[in-house]
């Protein structure tokens, strides 16, 4: 007899377990999930409260406004969470380094991570480091918790799965994991507003099709992604009849 590989985890840590599974519940990642292609647990942080009034929060030391996460008590829901060594421990937090479709990439491969969601003013830095929480941003903006930045990581991971997207997924991987944002999309109908789909893209001519669409993303990446195209720029291959320097 077989056994079934285990699918793909996400534990979630949170304040706010009822958030979840959230839009995670619907579209593409809700039917994996309601098929059994990955998992989702989220926990509640303030279970692990031991005070009568279950705080899981205090001032934070030095002064200033707001609360701090307490260390012992994220350190007890880590513990009880029983994670596996090899799964990844993350922390969301506009801190973190950010996101990239490479890290989604490779934790999609993994066994899924524990993911801690932030809330108040920050979490006491002993457990971060105590746990070893690798910290994680979605982006330079701040969110008022962590947990919609934990739900567009794991959505990210779950469309990579196998069984999730088919053959779906390649085309827009492959144009971001080269560096370059997507060239424009046109269905139809032929004229919209006075506005009609690029003539080359109802040609028939591959070729011309795909050095449009290449031009297309070339142009985009280079306005809008200074950052992106630089990095591009500087791993061009040569062209053809373009000397190489390393040819003598
Ligand atoms: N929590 C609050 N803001 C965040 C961000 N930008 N990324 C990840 N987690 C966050």
């Amino acid at each position: 007899m077989t056994s079934q590989p285990t699918p793909w985890r996400a534990t979630v840590l949170t304040l706010f377990p009822d958030m979840f599974p959230g839009p995670l519940g619907v579209s593409l990642a809700g039917k994996a999930l309601a098929g059994g292609l990955w998992t989702l647990e989220a926990r509640d942080i303030r279970a692990s409260a031991t005070d009568k009034h279950r705080s899981v929060d205090d001032t934070p030391a030095g002064g200033g406004p707001g609360m701090v996460l307490r260390a012992d008590v994220l350190a007890v829901a880590i513990d009880a969470a029983g994670i596996a060594p090899e799964r990844p421990r993350l922390l969301m937090s506009p801190r973190g380094r950010p996101l990239t479709q490479a890290q989604v990439t490779a934790l999609a491969a993994g066994p899924g991570p524990l993911i801690v969601c932030g809330r108040f003013e920050g979490i006491d830095q002993r457990v971060i480091e105590a746990r070893a929480l690798e910290e994680v941003s979605i982006g330079d903006y701040v969110l008022s918790g962590g947990e919609i930045a934990a739900m567009a990581l794991i959505d990210a991971c779950v469309r990579l799965l196998p069984g999730v997207m088919g053959k779906q997924a390649s085309g827009t991987e492959e144009s971001f994991s080269e560096g370059l944002l997507e060239y424009p999309q046109y269905t139809r109908p032929q004229e919209f507003e006075g506005r009609p789909i690029p003539e080359i893209l109802i040609s028939g001519d591959h070729a011309k099709v795909a050095a449009w669409r290449l031009a297309q993303s070339e142009a985009l990446t280079a306005a809008r992604r200074p950052d992106l195209w630089t990095r591009k720029a500087g791993q061009k291959p040569l062209g053809r009849g373009t000397k190489n320097t390393t040819d003598g």
